[in-house]
């Protein structure tokens, strides 16, 4: 593709939206300023060289998708939008890309600049790259916070590209965390119960798109076809040699291996998108690391989570809220006015706001939005309201929470649902990661909507008025 880290990196720069930083160590400052960068909104991205106890050249990039600006260049969407006029092009660019991602099959290519330097075997050092240790209780360095993970399913044969996290262990091995129903999770699954390795590729530096598509709830096997499909050009591909999966051509750093069957080792802990070290150190599965593939002076992309607002949250808010719509669209929910997954809490609080049509509309959106891709794992709270409140205004919405629901009968408990080790309110270790769902209707009561209490507003002549008439005041 023409499309790759260094020409994002060149057009970010000219945008000035780039901060060069030199010097930080990659023990704890590159973790401390990427998370303070994030707390603000509208941050750039940050690009670290010069690492303490790196030759200059190996570098580090994080903050890629921190802004609406990042968002709309990395999304090939255009720039110059607000939070809401960015999920509404997303949401209409949803479809395209969904239509058209099969015209976008991936690209064999023979050889990329990835394979500018190769080392194999007793040559393989993760420590030769400048992994950040991000979180001060942090378990250790963390290769994979932004990476694609490339594996295929033995059975099938469809290729996955999705991001976990990844611990160095040590110059050769790393620890993966894949939470219970992802997509590698199943094929490394599949690969153990026939007695064999999986092989795995990794890509840890690449275009930012690669990691925020590979982190998406994309349906099974289109990773590298949705890529392309937002690029408009299809993604070039090489066949790794060990592994015989596809990685991409323009790859800073490209990691090949295997995950053996029966070979666990601790993992974590690590700060998490939830505020917390709430997965603790379990035994997590190993990857055996059998060769390394690097462009001349790497960037390895980090995207370490955080308390939101954090280098994460941003682009993931946008796209699930933008997902979530279509999806309760496409499922049959009529008059979904808007749909806002709050940035304080991942996708653990929904909240959809609808025109009420009909008895039970209210909590009909409400379930499927639990259960949807998107709200299905780890999810905790569905509000829905109606049409005159703002899903993104958290005051608007807390006042229809107050003002339009009695909880005796608007709030339903949903037990036995989709969760991970990494929530925080399940103790560990635990066996079956289960947690509830609270599904809150603060939409007016149907039956007498129409008698409910007048609201308190200023019409808008009147507030003209007197802005007017007491410029001074207002
Ligand atoms: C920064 C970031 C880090 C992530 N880390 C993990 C992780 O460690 N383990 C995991 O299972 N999912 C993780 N995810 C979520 C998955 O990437 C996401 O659910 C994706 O859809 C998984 O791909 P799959 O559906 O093909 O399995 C992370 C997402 C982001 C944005």
């Amino acid at each position: 593709m023409s499309e790759d880290l260094r020409k994002w990196l060149a057009k970010v720069d000219e945008l000035g939206e780039l901060r060069r930083i030199n010097n930080a160590d990659w023990n704890l400052e590159i973790g401390a300023l990427t998370a303070l960068n994030a707390r603000r909104r509208n941050c750039p991205a940050l690009l670290f060289d010069r690492i303490i106890g790196y030759p200059e050249g190996l570098r580090v990039l994080t903050g890629s998708t921190s802004s609406p600006k990042l968002v709309g260049l990395t999304l090939n969407v255009g720039m110059g939008y607000d939070d809401l006029e960015l999920i509404e092009v997303i949401r209409g660019k949803l479809p395209e890309w969904e239509a058209s991602w099969s015209r976008y099959q991936p690209r064999e290519v023979k050889t990329g600049t990835v394979f500018e330097n190769v080392k194999t075997g007793k040559e393989v050092d993760l420590f030769a790259f400048p992994v950040p240790k991000y979180n001060e209780l942090d378990g250790g360095r963390y290769i994979g916070t932004a990476d694609a993970v490339i594996t295929r399913d033995p059975d099938d044969g469809w290729v996955n590209v999705g991001t976990y996290r990844m611990m160095v262990h040590d110059k050769n091995t790393s620890g993966i965390l894949i939470v219970p129903g992802q997509h590698s999770r199943v094929h490394i699954q599949k690969y153990h119960e026939k007695g064999q390795a999986c092989p795995i590729a990794v890509s840890i530096g690449h275009h930012p798109l690669v990691f925020r598509v590979a982190s998406l709830e994309v349906p099974a096997g289109i990773e590298y076809n949705f890529m392309g499909a937002i690029l408009e050009e299809p993604v070039d591909v090489i066949i790794e040699e060990i592994t015989g999966l596809p990685i991409p051509a323009d790859s800073e750093i490209v990691l090949a291996g295997s995950c053996p069957p029966g070979n666990f080792r601790n993992e974590g802990p690590f700060g998490e998108w939830t505020g917390y070290y709430a997965s603790g150190v379990e035994p997590a599965p190993v990857i055996d690391i059998e060769r390394i593939y690097y462009r001349n002076n790497p960037v390895l992309l980090g995207s370490p989570p955080n308390k939101a607002p954090c280098d994460a949250s941003y682009f993931g808010v946008l796209l699930r809220s933008a997902m979530l719509h279509n999806d309760l669209e496409r499922m049959g929910i009529p008059d979904v006015k808007g749909v806002w997954i709050s940035e304080v809490a991942g996708r653990q609080f929904i909240t959809v706001s609808i025109r009420q049509r009909y008895a039970g509309h209210a909590k009909q959106a409400a379930l499927l939005a639990t259960q949807s891709r998107v709200g299905s794992n780890m999810g905790r709270y569905v509000i829905v309201t109606d049409e005159d409140i703002d899903p993104t205004n958290i005051q608007d919405v807390l006042w229809a929470l107050c003002t339009r629901s009695d909880p005796v009968q608007d709030i339903d408990i949903i037990r036995n649902c989709r969760s991970n080790s990494l929530d925080p309110v399940i103790r560990k270790p635990s066996k079956a990661y289960f947690n509830s769902r609270a599904i809150i209707d603060a939409c007016k009561p149907y039956e007498w909507k129409d008698e409910f209490p007048a609201e308190i507003r200023i019409s808008p002549e009147l507030a003209d008025r007197v802005k007017s008439k007491w410029k001074d005041i207002l």
